[in-house]
This record gives structure tokens, C-alpha cells and sequence, in this order.
């Protein structure tokens, strides 16, 4: 008998936005969806077109290029809301609303102020609503794990009557543990009437590190949708990891006897693409896509590997893409070669694109001894984000010491090849850098997060700079990589300024990071 088939909904780009610090451009989301979409996952949750124009204007972006997945954007039980999703989502060929309003005591009393009778009235009316305008309708109980039982079997009862034809399971808080959420999902398989006509959906927040486990549960229990995100980004601790659930899937497949959509050996690039674009780094301790997780450094180990892999690895890095030698391109690597690694790396450059990226590749290698994918990241980050302007960075001087203050010079050009120099003092040198970037452009940002990795292994890496500054009550956020660390630095704050004068261009139209102004709250 054929296994059945367990539906990957993927909330990158809207659970895993709410993450403090993930917000994303439209740009940035775009080119997650495209990596998605080559995933292979069946259903893109775009975002909460109603939060702002920004979440609006990406969803559609996203749905109107069709490329195969449902695209599903996220309302509240309200008229407003539930048009807001259609208008963004109607572009794609398949496209879903997911509806959604919190039931559980606490919710009803302190943040909703409705009774039990007023919140299935709304949670009917607004899926009969959003049927009226799309035939695909996802609707989720929020805090549904701290629901009465018997209460949420009448919930999803209500909402299967009205049209629902995915039901979700939130464990909004992170609270369940497995076994009580198996008995949850085989409560509602046993006491609501029409669940097995409808597919059963889990979606799990990892504040108690049971993320992945509780959906584990859920669909041994019978759910056959997996809501999760790329690395497990998220609110607070984040949610149910994508690659961590389809691997565990997968590799326990005689024990689940379930399948997912999912090209495993995409998992690898869309979590670095992902971990890039977010500036939320992937713990090298982190299950599947960390660093460490196919590396075997105990003796005991490698002697094993080598007499057998089967000995210590229960997977194999090619099924989630990681290449048998990390190691990718040299400096005669042809146009071609590098295009086609560009692309595995689940990057979608037009041929422009490319021509800048191959230019600053063939520069570093003839600097750098061996070339990596994290550098051929690190570049596409560093051109994608210079090539918008207005300001590039002409050139960078520093002296600083033990015995003495930072000096900072540096030389900026716009757009018109006009050009702005200027000098600051400090007591480092990245201090000086931000200073003399304030100073050229006149914009004056307070700095809350700084880090600094290296790109890939080796003494001549590439370090990459991610800043987090706050810029009038607003977050920006910006990447810089050089294999001169404080120039990395530079180029990070020097996105962040460039946007800020964009959006200046724009009457401030653009949201900073995508859809940070007026959020509503959820
Ligand atoms: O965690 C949650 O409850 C949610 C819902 C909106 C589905 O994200
Ligand atoms: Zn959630």
C-alpha cells in the first residue's frame, strides 16, 4: 500500500517574520518564495496582507508569480482582513485564506473579551465569507492546545460546517507535550463529524524545545499538514523546523509511513539562503543544516565512518544538499560553472546579476586561496546589496592601535559619480566607520545588534557583518561581507543608510524592512 502524503505549509515568511529582527524587503521575500517554491513545499503562507502595505504589496508580489505552490495569506475573522488576503492572493492559480481567532479560556478573557458562543460566530461568519471568495479555506483555533476539549471539538466542528477545508491545530505557546497532543488530535478525529472529509493541520511553537516533536505526534495522531519554517525561525523560540520534521520523516519513513513533497536536496541552500537573508545565523550545533551536524570529529567516530557510514550517520549530506566537498569553484571556474552553482545555491539572478556577482567572485579569487559556497554567498549578498545605492563605498582607511583612538577615512560615491569624503575618530575602528557613514549622509541611526561570522573556514575567510539599528522608531537591518572585517562592517551600515535614503526618494512609502510600520497585532 502507497504511504500517504503529509502536506508541507511552509510560514517562513509570515510566522517566521514575526521573529524580532526577521523582517524582510520585498525583494528578500521574493527570493525566499522562489527558494520555496524549488523546495517543493505545497502550500507558501506569503504573510498577513492586512499588517501593513508592505506584507500586502509582497504577498501579491509572490502570488502573482504563480509558481506552483498554494500561496495562503493570513486574516483575522474580519471583512477588512479576509478581502485584504483575497486581493493579494487571487494572482496565484491556487491560492488559500486562513482565517484565524484564539478560543482558549485565557484569550476569550483577556485579550478577546468574547464568549464562547460569540467566537464561533465569528470564526462561521468569516469562513462563510472568505468561501464566497476563494474555495480553499484553512481556519485555525489560535491557543487551541490550552482549549477546553470539548469546546474546541464544537470550534472545528462549526468551521468544518462553514466551509473550512483545512482545519489547524495551533500550540501557539509552545505548552503541549507529545502524548497530550496526541490525545488532542485523536479527541477530534473521534469527536468531530466530518474531520476525516477535511485535512487535519498542526502548527507548533518551540518554546519548551517541542516543536518538532509535537507535530511529530500530531501526524501519528492523523494530522496531514505540517506547518513549519525554514530553520525554525520564529516568534520567541521560533517554530516547528521545516528540515528538521521533512528529514525526520524521511529517515523514520518505515516508522511513519508517511511522505512529503519536499526536494530534500534543496534543504540545505534554502536554509542558508534563508539564515543570509535573515541575518539569523544557523547554530553550527542546529539539527540537519548546522555545521557540525554531519561532522564527526571523535576518533571513535571517524574510524567507524570509515569502516562503514551507516555506522554513525542516519543520513547522508547529499539528500539535503550539502555537497561531498564543500569546497566549490576555482579561480579558472568559468561563467558557466558559476552561474550553475549560483543557482544551486537556490539564488535566482537574471544574467546582469550574475555578470557582477562572476566579477567580484574572480576578484576574490585572486585573493583567496579557496573559494567556498559561503562565499559565493557572501558576494550575491554584498552586490545585491551595493548595486541599489545611492552611496557605494569608493574606498576605506583605517589606523588604529592598543595606544591609540580609530581613525576612520572613507570615500563614498553616488549615483552621479559625485564623490564624499570624510574622516571620524573613535575609540575602534567599526565606531569610527558608523560614525563617518553618519556623518557623510547625515542620517543618524542608534545601533542595536552587531554581529560579525566568518563566511566560511580558513584564515583568509570572508567575515559578514549584520547590523540591527533603529532609525525614528523604526527597525533596519543591513549585511556586509569583505575579508577586511571592518569594511564588512562599513558596507553593512551602508545598506542600512541606503535604504532610508531610497525610501526618503520614495515619500517614505516603502516600509524599512518590509512590514514593519503600523504591524497589527495578531
Ligand atoms: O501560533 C499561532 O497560533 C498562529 C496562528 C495565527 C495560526 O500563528
Ligand atoms: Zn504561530
Amino acid at each position: 500500500m502507497a504511504n500517504e502524503q503529509i502536506k508541507i505549509f511552509d510560514t517562513t515568511l509570515r510566522d517566521g517574520e514575526q521573529a524580532p529582527g526577521c523582517s524582510m524587503t520585498l525583494r528578500e521575500k521574493l527570493r525566499i518564495a522562489r527558494a520555496l517554491s524549488d523546495l517543493n513545499v505545497d502550500i507558501i503562507e506569503a504573510g498577513f496582507p492586512a499588517a501593513s502595505p508592505g506584507d500586502f504589496d509582497a504577498v501579491k508580489a509572490i502570488a502573482d508569480e504563480n509558481r506552483g505552490p498554494i500561496i495562503c495569506g493570513l486574516a483575522r475573522c474580519n471583512p477588512d482582513d479576509i478581502e485584504k488576503v483575497h486581493a493579494a492572493v487571487k494572482g496565484a492559480d491556487n491560492h488559500r485564506i486562513h482565517v484565524f481567532v484564539a478560543t482558549s479560556a485565557i484569550h476569550r478573557q483577556y485579550k478577546l473579551k468574547m464568549a464562547k458562543e460569540e467566537i464561533i460566530n465569528s470564526a462561521v461568519g468569516a469562513i462563510r465569507m472568505a468561501r464566497e471568495l476563494c474555495d480553499d479555506i484553512e481556519f485555525s483555533p489560535e491557543d487551541a492546545s490550552r482549549t477546553e476539549l470539548g469546546y474546541l471539538a464544537e470550534v472545528v466542528t462549526a468551521a468544518i460546517e462553514a466551509g473550512a477545508g483545512t482545519v489547524n491545530i495551533p500550540d501557539t505557546v509552545g505548552y503541549t507535550v507529545p502524548a497530550e497532543f496526541d490525545r488532542l488530535f485523536r479527541y477530534l478525529k473521534e469527536n468531530v463529524p466530518g474531520i476525516d472529509d477535511i485535512t487535519l493541520s498542526v502548527h507548533c511553537h518551540d518554546d519548551l524545545g517541542m516543536a518538532v516533536s509535537n507535530s511529530l505526534a500530531a501526524v501519528h495522531a492523523g494530522a496531514r499538514q505540517i506547518e513549519c519554517t525554514i530553520n525554525g525561525i520564529g516568534e520567541r523560540a521560533g517554530n516547528c523546523s521545516l528540515e528538521e520534521v521533512v528529514m525526520a520523516l524521511k529517515t523514520r519513513n518505515e516508522f511513519f509511513k508517511l511522505d512529503t513533497n519536499v526536494d530534500t536536496t534543496r534543504l540545505y541552500p534554502t536554509a542558508r539562503l534563508v539564515a543570509g537573508i535573515t541575518g539569523m545565523q544557523i547554530p553550527r550545533n542546529k539539527a540537519i543544516v548546522g555545521e557540525n551536524a554531519f561532522a564527526h570529529e571523535a576518533g571513535i567516530h571517524q574510524h567507524g565512518m570509515m569502516q562503514h557510514a551507516s555506522t554513525y550517520e542516519i543520513m547522508k549530506p547529499e539528500d539535503i544538499g550539502i555537497s561531498k566537498s564543500n569546497l566549490v569553484l576555482g579561480k579558472h571556474s568559468g561563467r558557466h560553472a558559476f552561474r550553475d552553482r549560483v543557482k544551486d545555491l537556490g539564488f535566482d539572478l537574471d544574467e546582469f546579476e550574475v555578470n557582477r556577482a562572476f566579477q567580484e567572485f574572480k576578484k576574490l579569487a585572486d585573493k583567496k586561496k579557496d573559494m567556498y559556497d559561503g562565499d559565493i554567498e557572501a558576494i550575491i549578498m554584498n552586490v545585491d546589496n551595493s548595486s541599489a545605492g545611492p552611496w557605494t563605498l569608493k574606498s576605506l582607511q583605517i589606523t588604529s592601535g592598543t595606544e591609540m583612538d580609530a581613525t576612520a577615512m572613507l570615500t563614498l560615491i553616488d549615483e552621479n559619480s559625485a564623490e564624499r569624503k570624510l574622516a571620524a575618530t573613535a575609540d575602534g575602528p567599526v565606531e569610527a566607520v558608523f560614525i563617518a557613514l553618519e556623518e557623510a549622509s547625515g542620517i543618524n541611526l542608534t545601533l542595536q545588534n552587531f554581529e560579525l561570522h566568518s563566511a566560511t573556514i580558513g584564515e583568509d575567510a570572508q567575515g559578514e557583518a549584520t547590523v540591527t539599528v533603529d532609525f525614528n522608531g523604526q527597525p533596519y537591518r543591513g549585511h556586509g561581507a569583505s575579508q577586511d572585517i571592518v569594511e564588512a562592517a562599513a558596507r553593512a551600515y551602508l545598506e542600512v543608510i541606503n535604504r532610508i535614503l531610497r525610501r526618503r526618494e520614495r515619500g517614505l512609502e516603502e516600509s524599512p524592512t518590509g512590514n514593519d510600520i503600523n504591524r497589527a497585532t495578531i
